[in-house]
């Protein structure tokens, strides 16, 4: 897939001057670029103060792999502000839901996070990633490590049947700072007893795991540290990674991504591309 280029994007989200202005004067918004679509919110759902989700529309002609990402955002007076986002609904999904952290003063999040159903959404017309499943060799263990909002791909991959027919066993883990930052992937998992297309797979191959760093939680810990003391694999009852069985897709900050890589190529695995399947792919939560 080609790579996308959107000359008004910033990498990540950077603290603003100012705050969005709140103004009762009829607004003027920029043109709507050539390669998004508006589309309409659906639904919005808070956890936290800082992290939310929310559905919006599909364009027909949309389409997109489990665990890929898009350019998402809204228009304001003078450009459109888009950002990458993974994409947390299957893709046979007639509509799109996707997560979001609220970055302190970021010029996208801190106007997103006030969208109600009905309003617009910007959507560019291409997704792309590599925490696909074709990135990946065949083997009997999928492990789904993630940090904060980087488990959204992994509830796009939960609901997909491929996932299942590809794999045994999915192991999905998932660590934030507090317990209530993990609702999100326990709401997602808890629901796919009931998926029509991927339930009963799901009741007998998914295990969750997460873990806490800064408050009181059943596991505490970094994911990385709980891995590498073995403890995450003894509290589950399962062997430990190893590559002739185990595929792995990682989804966090950069320096999570960085330490669970390490960790990885010690353990012997090999890092896969859409170009080159292999033992394992990385790829940035990329707001927050
Ligand atoms: P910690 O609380 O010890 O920093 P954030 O909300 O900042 O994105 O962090 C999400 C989770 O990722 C937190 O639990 C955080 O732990 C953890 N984390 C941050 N950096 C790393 C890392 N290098 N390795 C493992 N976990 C990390």
């Amino acid at each position: 897939m080609s790579t996308l280029t959107f000359p008004f994007l910033r990498a990540t989200e950077q603290p603003e001057a100012l705050a969005p202005k709140q103004s009762a004067e009829p607004r003027t918004l920029a043109p709507l670029p050539e390669n998004v679509t508006a589309e309409r919110v659906l639904e919005v759902e808070h956890y936290t103060n800082r992290l939310f989700r929310f559905r919006i529309t599909r364009p027909a002609s949309f389409r997109f792999r489990a665990g890929e990402f898009v350019m998402i955002g809204l228009r304001t007076e003078t450009r459109p502000l888009l950002r990458a986002y993974s994409i947390a609904s299957p893709p046979w999904d007639d509509t799109l839901e996707f997560y979001s952290i609220i970055a302190p003063n970021g010029p996208l999040t801190s106007r997103l996070c006030r969208i109600k159903p009905g309003d617009e959404v910007l959507l560019a017309r291409k997704a792309t990633g590599t925490l696909v499943l074709d990135a990946l060799t065949p083997a009997s263990r999928l492990f789904l490590i993630s940090t904060g909002t980087g488990f959204a791909p992994f509830a796009s991959l939960l609901r997909e049947p491929e996932t299942y027919s590809k794999f045994k066993q999915i192991i999905v883990t998932h660590t934030c700072r507090e317990a209530a930052e993990l609702r999100y992937s326990e709401d997602v998992v808890n629901a796919l007893a009931d998926d029509p297309l991927v339930g009963e797979a799901a009741s007998l191959h998914v295990m969750r795991y997460a873990s806490c760093t800064r408050g009181p939680c059943r596991h505490s810990g970094r994911i990385t540290n709980l891995i590498q003391s073995g403890k995450a694999f003894s509290d589950m009852g399962i062997p430990a990674f190893n590559p002739a069985t185990d595929r792995v897709m990682i989804c966090g900050s950069l320096p999570f991504n960085r330490d669970m890589q390490t960790i990885l190529l010690g353990a012997g695995f090999r890092e896969g591309s859409n170009a080159s399947p292999a033992d394992f792919v990385i790829e940035k939560a990329f707001v927050g």
